[in-house]
């Protein structure tokens, strides 16, 4: 695992923005998986302002959704559906077919976990994974005490996920569980790249990347990931030795 320090918000924004663009035109074929949250909104805003500057071509990638909130309608705003599309696809130029997300709605989610590994499997697996952590050291939905060798699967909500998660809508939103991609998923990626801001996220980040590997703080797993990254700023730094 390595990780990167920066001064401010705006600078691992943009070195995650440049590491998307690279790893697209060394493979525009590139199979890409992205998070939703407020630690990418940056990285969306930047990478869409430099692709269009370096008019990269996003026609033949393919991209997966991380995670989603089960029962909220896909067009709700807040939702991780909503969210990628908006903030990123639409703006790249990214079509639907080129797009396998979580359906929060199914009424089959076992069926729903399936298609989703499937389609990871056909696609060859991910080569980055963008991702942010979550206050008690989740990864997409995956809480602590998560099993690492699960894939796609649906997880109730701790307090601190349903609280934090409420702020992405505008308007109260009945939330409970969440549809994510495994550790197992999140390991097999070629590459990981981590992103972290704030100095709310300094103690976890602390316990995730110098405390022991163990399901309780589920992003430490990434320690033992060659290709994992994480690119944070001075504040979600500050508690690292
Ligand atoms: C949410 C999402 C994650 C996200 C994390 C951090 O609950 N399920 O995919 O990365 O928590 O969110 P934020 O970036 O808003 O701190």
């Amino acid at each position: 695992m390595q990780r990167q320090i920066f001064d401010d918000y705006e600078s691992p924004s943009s070195a995650a923005a440049d590491l998307v663009l690279e790893t697209v035109s060394q493979n525009p074929g590139a199979v890409l998986c992205f998070a939703t949250g407020n630690t990418p909104v940056g990285t969306y805003r930047l990478l869409i302002e430099k692709a269009h500057a370096r008019q990269a071509d996003f026609s033949q990638c393919f991209c997966f959704g991380l995670d989603e909130w089960v029962g909220v309608p896909p067009e709700k705003s807040g939702t991780c559906h909503q969210i990628l599309h908006e903030q990123l696809f639409k703006p790249l130029g990214v079509r639907g077919t080129q797009v396998h997300l979580f359906d929060g709605m199914t009424d089959d989610i076992s069926a729903e976990c399936r298609r989703m590994n499937e389609m990871i499997r056909q696609k060859g697996g991910i080569d980055l994974m963008l991702v942010g952590i979550g206050l008690n050291g989740h990864i997409g939905f995956n809480e602590p005490g998560c099993s690492p060798e699960l894939e796609a699967h649906d997880q109730e909500l701790h307090e601190s996920t349903l609280a934090s998660g409420q702020h992405y809508f505008n308007e109260p939103t009945p939330i409970a569980k969440g549809l994510t991609l495994g550790l197992a998923q999140v390991r097999a990626a070629r590459t990981v790249l981590l992103l972290a801001n704030g100095a709310g996220k300094a103690s976890i980040i602390q316990k995730a990347l110098e405390g022991p590997v163990t399901p309780e703080v589920p992003a430490s797993h990434l320690q033992q990931h060659k290709g994992a990254l994480v690119m944070m700023d001075k504040a979600a730094a500050a508690q690292l030795t």
